[in-house]
């Protein structure tokens, strides 16, 4: 039962087709000229999504060698996100389905995250923890099947992937910053400087990386003057990306051993970071508790994911369920859910 996904969140244009679990095509349009801005511009992303929407869905479709006579439902995400950007896909999504008269299921983009891992890795069992580390969001969830699930942290200020881009800014480096301070931490001393691993003994599973960002913009201001050299560039990136690492890492695992799972699930675009890879893979092996990451093209924002999770929840319904096209594109972060 192919079905065809799409994925518009923020910066990242991607349809995809789904069958069996299996991915046809993923085709992801990342927006690149943000980098300029040092961050996403809100309004210039819905643009771009409207103008290259319809390519990247005939894309997809030739990539699979289906039409869209063969696809038998919609998937499309609908929250969280940036507000303009959900509705370009969302809109496309529901006409579509509408002139071929096919189902439509709304996903949520964190649950697309969560499951994201099991799309190469699908003999992983449940239940799992799932750390989805992204630029706007980081939460660990306790999983224990395709539908149930639930939050058991989150971070109560910055996301990781906003730590890696607001201290890759201050260092005078582009965005995303993620990718860079990986680059760049792998010639660096991540013992050059000894930055907070905040809430690391908490007690709970929440986190917080805001004062990471601020003790960082302290350091380099009261060490360095002007550009900062390659070396200490290097030292510096290795040195925040191993407190962040840190308190992932400790988390999860703690998360894991609590909960007595099969799994660690991880996800989001920080997944790709080497460093986390590692540490995880390590710290997982140890406790003899399963890793699985995507791999780093199903880390960043896309629509196989959303499409697979849209199969599961299919399967298991009758197509009434899906014929409801008054569903909205919704804004809401996971924390109105959590508190
Ligand atoms: O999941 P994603 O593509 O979009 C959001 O939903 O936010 O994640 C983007 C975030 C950015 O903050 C970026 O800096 C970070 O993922 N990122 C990384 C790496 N690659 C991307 N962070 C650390 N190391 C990386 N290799
Ligand atoms: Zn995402």
């Amino acid at each position: 039962m192919p079905i065809l996904a799409i994925e518009s969140s923020c910066d990242e244009t991607s349809v995809a087709i789904i069958k069996d679990g299996k991915i046809l095509s993923n085709i992801i349009s990342s927006q690149y000229f943000h980098s300029k801005y040092g961050g996403v511009i809100p309004e210039l992303a819905s643009r771009a999504h409207l103008k290259s929407i319809s390519d990247i869905y005939h894309q997809a479709l030739e990539e699979s060698k289906l039409s869209i006579k063969d696809i038998e439902a919609i998937a499309v995400t609908n929250q969280p996100g940036l507000m303009g950007s959900l509705v370009v896909g969302t809109n496309f999504a529901k006409g579509l389905a509408l002139r071929n008269n096919l189902p439509i299921i709304p996903i949520n983009h964190i649950e697309g995250h969560i499951y994201s891992s099991y799309l190469e890795n699908s003999d992983y069992d449940f239940p799992s923890v799932a750390l989805v580390v992204s630029g706007g969001h980081t939460a660990l969830f306790y999983v224990k099947s395709y539908s149930e699930y639930e939050i058991i942290g989150l971070t109560r200020d910055d996301a990781a992937g906003e730590a890696f881009d607001k201290v890759s800014k201050l260092m005078g480096l582009g965005y995303p910053g993620g990718p860079l301070i990986d680059k760049l931490a792998k010639e660096g001393n991540p013992n050059f400087v000894e930055f907070p691993r905040s809430m690391i003994n908490s007690g709970d599973f929440d986190f917080s990386f805001s004062g990471l960002k601020t003790s960082f913009r302290y350091f380099i201001q009261k060490n360095f003057e002007g550009e900062i050299d390659l070396k200490s560039k290097q030292d510096l990136a290795a040195s925040v990306q191993s407190a962040i690492v840190d308190v992932l890492v400790a988390k999860t695992i703690k998360a894991a051993k609590k909960y007595k799972v099969k799994t660690i699930a991880v996800s989001g675009g920080v997944s790709a970071n080497s460093e986390l890879r590692l540490k995880m893979n390590e710290s997982g092996n140890k406790i003899k508790i399963k890793v699985a990451f995507p791999s780093i093209r199903l880390s960043m924002d896309n629509a196989a994911m959303i499409g697979f999770l849209a199969e599961k929840k299919y399967i298991n319904s009758t197509q009434d369920d899906f014929r409801n096209f008054t569903f909205v594109a919704s804004s809401n972060s996971l924390r109105a859910r959590y508190r």
